[in-house]
């Protein structure tokens, strides 16, 4: 019993931060650009390294694009259409072909750090979701063919359209698709070629459709009575991101696997709508949003039930698209640069914050109370508890 109790003591006090540890891993932030855009390739990459991003993902990627971040040391993500996955998974030899024109003239003289096949292919082409898996292994061997064991191999998630539920994070599971059994084999595929798990998360959608959530809680405006607790882990969360990452977390450890990295591959907040019932889409609010993402993600403290956090964020997206006639008032703008290339927000995305959010020390000391009387009152009974 005693031998126990200090084991998980230890555990604790190092899963709270409370022993020294080395210095904490600082997420990639970068953003996604898609095409049509009227900025060129030599636009992206300038607006990308003035802006202080230390990534970029690249949606149904194009080769002028790759190529305007050679000799950058920007890193890229490729985000592959959903449509490539039957050819794919058919054939090994596509893979390699598709590689062919697409990253070996690049890499690495261009830094591409994964590849992803398709995004939230399981819900938007439910019947290409037999390819998904073959098509990820075929990726994957064809880069191992070509000797390439940097770039990791992945595929895009959509939170809505993923987990059964998020409150409290501890209960979040996966939603398997109707007919199969597609999660647990492409969690053991990431785990096997230590691969991310890569998902889009939006605050600003979750906040939208669930009113008991304060706007300041969405926007990483830290006021106690906006922090919500997990009373299965005992764990307070002081913003909607934390939450969702953590869930996402905990359903990954449901099915098995606990110490996957994440990367949120989209996220963001739009600063106008076409729709005037999106009166939270507005510039000041995204510009809190953003600002509370890079301060949070900068400081390297990592979510509650990880204390590396997620390992890279994109927001969602570079430059705002041009408005399509007749479409213009259903249309959100997300980008974090005007058409013209100008910045909307005075956000310095590299700006390296080292300010432990005032009482941080004390929320943990707290916890650790909690968590001790917890042990001693009832045993060691938490549901999904990352170490
Ligand atoms: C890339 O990073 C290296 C090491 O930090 C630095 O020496 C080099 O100047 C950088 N290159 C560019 C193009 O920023
Ligand atoms: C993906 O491919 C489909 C079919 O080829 C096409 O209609 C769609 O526009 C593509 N999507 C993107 C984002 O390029
Ligand atoms: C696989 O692709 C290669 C080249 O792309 C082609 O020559 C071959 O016939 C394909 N094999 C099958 C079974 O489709
Ligand atoms: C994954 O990482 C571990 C530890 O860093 C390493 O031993 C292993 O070879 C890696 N596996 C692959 C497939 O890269
Ligand atoms: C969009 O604009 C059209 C024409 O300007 C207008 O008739 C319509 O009511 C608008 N829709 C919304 C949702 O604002
Ligand atoms: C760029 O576009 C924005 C929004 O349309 C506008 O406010 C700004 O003045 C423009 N800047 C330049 C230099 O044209």
């Amino acid at each position: 019993m005693s031998l126990f109790f200090l084991y998980s003591l230890t555990l604790s006090l190092y899963s709270l931060s409370l022993l020294p540890h080395s210095s904490a891993a600082v997420p990639l932030i970068g953003a996604t650009y898609s095409l049509p855009s009227s900025a060129t390739p030599s636009d992206l990459s300038a607006s990308v390294s003035s802006l202080g991003l230390d990534s970029v993902l690249l949606d149904s990627p194009d080769p002028s694009a790759v190529r305007a971040f050679l000799f950058s040391n920007t890193s890229l993500l490729l985000s592959l259409n959903n449509s490539l996955a039957p050819s794919l998974a058919a054939n090994r030899s596509a893979a390699a072909s598709w590689l062919s024109s697409s990253v070996v003239p690049f890499f690495p003289r261009a830094k591409i750090s994964a590849i992803s096949v398709g995004s939230d292919l399981l819900s938007s082409s439910p019947d290409l979701s037999p390819f998904l898996l073959p098509a990820m292994r075929n990726l994957h061997l064809a880069l191992t063919d070509l000797g390439i064991r940097k770039i990791q191999v992945s595929t895009t998630f959509s939170f809505l359209n993923t987990l059964t539920s998020f409150f409290p994070p501890s209960s979040a599971q996966f939603l398997e698709p109707a007919s199969s059994n597609v999660i647990a084999p492409l969690l053991q595929f990431l785990r096997d070629t230590n691969s991310s798990f890569l998902i889009d998360l939006y605050p600003y959608n979750v906040y939208r459709t669930r009113s008991e959530i304060p706007l300041g809680y969405a926007l990483f405006q830290e006021q106690r009575f906006n922090f919500r607790d997990d009373l299965v882990t005992g764990v307070r969360y002081r913003n909607l991101f934390d939450m969702m990452v953590d869930a996402v977390i905990c359903a990954m450890v449901a099915s098995g696997y606990d110490n996957i990295p994440v990367v949120v591959a989209e996220t963001g907040w739009p600063s106008a709508s076409g729709d005037p019932t999106e009166a939270d889409a507005n510039p000041a609010y995204a510009e809190l949003y953003l600002r509370g993402l890079v301060r949070h993600l900068r400081s390297g403290i990592g979510t509650p039930l990880r204390k590396e956090g997620v390992a890279e964020a994109y927001i969602y997206e570079l430059f705002d698209r041009e408005e399509k006639q007749g479409r213009a008032n259903q249309s959100r703008s997300w980008g974090i640069l005007y058409p013209n290339m100008t910045s909307k927000y005075a956000i310095d995305f590299s700006g390296s914050f080292r300010d432990l959010e005032g009482g941080d020390l004390v929320v943990k000391l707290v916890w650790l109370v909690v968590l001790i009387f917890g042990v001693l009152d009832n045993g060691f009974s938490f549901g999904c508890f990352v170490l």
